[in-house]
């Protein structure tokens, strides 16, 4: 999978998409990200990519033509499944589209800044607009690692056991079991003594039982979404 990410930041991601899982699947071959400095792509002598709201009012706003050129420049090399714009007013991501974007060949993420960006970006080269979450944050930089990290980590062969994204938190509307590790006992506290039974059918059981319960206590809005699923 091809993830170009458009920003103004570039920099911000340095790290983030250099340790971990990002970095395993990039080193195993299983995704290239490419991160573009949308400031490239002004045709101002100084780089601009901002400028004043037609209509006046506080803010500046992205201009269109940078990233025009940006987004055109990539689609002349790659056929793009999704153009994506991170934004705290588009759809709510959620672990149903991070498996869908998992499922893609190429991908674009479109970081925003200041008051948004000039209307016909969204109106005629966007294809998809996410929101991580409601609230607003100072840029779209810190969403599409969100976003990034999430949909990876999903993409077949970059985990190294494949069936632990399957059990994750959210993959059927519900919460994860609690997991143990050694030492059995710690401070007097204790690992459940089923858990080291050896009985996996017993095991399975008792996991599924905790994912109803914890999922009916911290989110149980989930269990009423799969109810109305089924
Ligand atoms: N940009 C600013 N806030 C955001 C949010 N909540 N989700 C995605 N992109 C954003």
């Amino acid at each position: 999978m091809r993830i170009d990410i458009i920003t103004i930041f570039p920099e911000m991601f340095d790290s983030v998409f250099n340790y971990s899982i990002i970095k395993r699947a990039k080193h195993k071959g299983l995704t290239n990200i490419y991160i573009h400095n949308l400031r490239d792509y002004s045709t101002d002598k100084h780089r601009k990519v901002d400028d004043y709201p037609y209509g006046g009012g506080a803010g500046m706003v992205m201009m269109i033509e940078p990233i025009f050129n940006c987004i055109q420049s990539l689609k002349k090399k790659n056929n793009y499944d999704e153009i994506i714009y991170l934004t705290p007013d588009g759809e709510l991501f959620q672990q149903k589209m991070a498996n869908y974007l998992s499922t893609l060949n190429n991908i674009v993420l479109l970081c925003g800044h200041y008051k948004g960006i000039d209307e016909r970006v969204r109106e005629h080269l966007i294809t998809k607009e996410i929101s991580i979450g409601n609230y607003v944050l100072s840029g779209g930089e810190i969403a599409a690692m969100v976003v990034t990290d999430a949909i990876v980590r999903l993409i077949p062969g970059v985990l190294g056991d494949e069936t632990s994204a399957l059990s994750d938190s959210f993959q059927d509307d519900l919460i994860a079991p609690p997991v143990y590790t050694r030492p059995a006992v710690f401070n007097g506290w204790a690992v459940p003594e089923i858990l080291k039974s050896g009985n996996a059918k017993e095991i399975e059981l008792w996991r599924h039982q905790q994912s109803i319960k914890r999922t009916l206590e911290r989110r149980p809005e989930l269990l009423k979404k799969r109810e109305r699923e089924e």
